[in-house]
C-alpha cells in the first residue's frame, strides 16, 4: 500500500503524511510546489492540475520496497471547472491499479451536484472505493489563511458571518478522519461531515483568541459586498472570492450550524476545541 496526496503543500495532506510516516505507510505529496515546499525530508513529485503531461509523475515515484500508489487522496484546484482534471487523474489512477480515493470536498458539496459533486457521483456511478470529506471551516483559516494578517498586524477578523455559529474544525483532525478513510481494510464508501466539537460565532472566536494570545482580537462585521471586496484585494479570482463571501453570508443565516461526531467515531478520540488548538498554534500569531 502506498497513498498518493494531491495539495501536497497545504493544510490537511502534510498533516495526513504525518499520520502515515508515524504509522510507517509509505506516502507521496504531489503538487506545483511540493518538492520544494512539503515539508522537508518527506518524499514529493510535481503535479499540476491544469498540466497533464505532470499527472504520470507521481506513478513513476519508486517507493523504498516497491509499493503501488493503491490510494489517492484529492484536493480540487481553485478553478472553475475542476471536474475534468479530476475525472483525467481518477482515470490515470485507476488504469495503474489505484483502487480507492479519498475526496475533500465541503459541506455544500452534494452527491451529482455541482463541482467535485459529479466526481462523488462518478465514485457512487464507477463502484470505486471511496470516501467523501465534507468538513466544516478549518480552524487554521486564523493561523494559517484569510485572517492571519489582520489578526496579526490589527487584532481584527473581518467576516461577513454575522453572529452566524460555526462548528470549526482543525486540520489535525480532519487528517485523522482521512488517515482512516485511505488506510482502513474496509473502505468507507460514504461521506463524512468532519465537524468541531463546538459551534462557535467569529464574536466568540475572537474573545477565544483574545484570551489565549492575551491581546484584544475583534470581529469587525461586514456586508456580503464588503466581503468579496476584501477576497478580492487578497488575491483570490472574482468568482471565488464572490463565493467565499456568499458561504460567509450563508453561515450567517445558519448553514454550518450542525453536530456530528464522526472524528471521534472514525479516529477514536474527540476533536479538538478551539481553545486547545489556540494553545498548540501560539506560535502563528507571534
Ligand atoms: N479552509 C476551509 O475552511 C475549508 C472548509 C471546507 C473545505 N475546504 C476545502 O479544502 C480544500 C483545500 O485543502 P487544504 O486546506 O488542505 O489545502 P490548502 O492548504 O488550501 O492548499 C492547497 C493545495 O493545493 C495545491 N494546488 C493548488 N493549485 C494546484 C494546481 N494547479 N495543481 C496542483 N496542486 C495545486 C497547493 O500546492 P502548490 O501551491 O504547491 O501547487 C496546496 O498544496 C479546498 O478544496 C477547500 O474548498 C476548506
Amino acid at each position: 500500500m502506498a497513498i498518493l496526496l494531491t495539495g501536497g503543500t497545504g493544510k490537511t495532506s502534510t498533516r495526513i503524511a504525518r499520520l502515515l510516516q508515524d504509522a510507517n505507510i509509505p506516502f507521496l505529496l504531489a503538487s506545483r510546489n511540493a518538492e520544494t515546499g512539503a515539508p522537508s525530508g518527506m518524499p514529493a513529485s510535481k503535479f499540476d492540475w491544469l498540466d497533464s503531461s505532470t499527472f504520470e509523475n507521481p506513478f513513476h515515484y519508486e517507493f523504498p520496497n516497491g509499493e503501488r500508489i493503491s490510494a489517492v487522496y484529492l484536493i480540487a484546484p481553485a478553478v472553475t471547472d475542476p471536474v475534468p482534471a479530476l475525472n483525467a487523474l481518477i482515470d490515470l489512477a485507476v488504469s495503474k491499479g489505484v483502487k480507492r480515493f479519498v475526496l475533500l470536498a465541503g459541506s455544500s458539496t452534494e452527491p451529482g451536484g455541482h463541482h467535485v459533486g459529479q466526481i462523488w457521483q462518478r465514485f457512487i456511478d464507477a463502484g470505486l472505493e471511496f470516501c467523501v470529506l465534507r468538513p466544516t471551516w478549518f480552524m487554521e483559516n486564523f493561523s494559517e489563511w484569510q485572517h492571519l494578517a489582520t489578526i496579526k498586524d490589527e487584532g481584527k477578523i473581518y467576516t461577513a458571518c454575522g453572529d452566524g455559529k460555526i462548528p470549526f474544525i482543525s486540520a489535525m483532525d480532519i487528517a485523522a478522519v482521512a488517515f482512516h478513510a485511505l488506510t482502513d481494510g474496509k473502505p468507507h464508501n460514504t461521506d463524512h461531515r468532519v465537524l468541531g466539537p463546538e459551534l462557535l460565532t467569529h464574536d466568540e472566536i475572537a474573545a477565544k483568541l483574545s484570551s489565549g494570545l492575551g491581546r484584544e482580537i475583534v470581529h469587525v462585521k461586514l456586508s456580503e459586498e464588503e466581503s468579496a471586496q476584501r477576497y478580492l484585494k487578497l488575491g483570490l479570482p472574482d468568482q471565488f472570492a464572490n463565493f467565499m463571501s456568499y458561504l460567509e453570508a450563508a453561515a450567517a443565516r445558519g448553514d454550518e450550524e450542525r453536530s456530528d461526531n464522526a472524528v471521534e467515531r472514525i479516529s477514536g478520540r474527540p476533536p479538538l476545541k478551539f481553545d486547545e488548538w489556540v494553545q498548540q498554534n501560539k506560535k502563528a500569531w507571534q
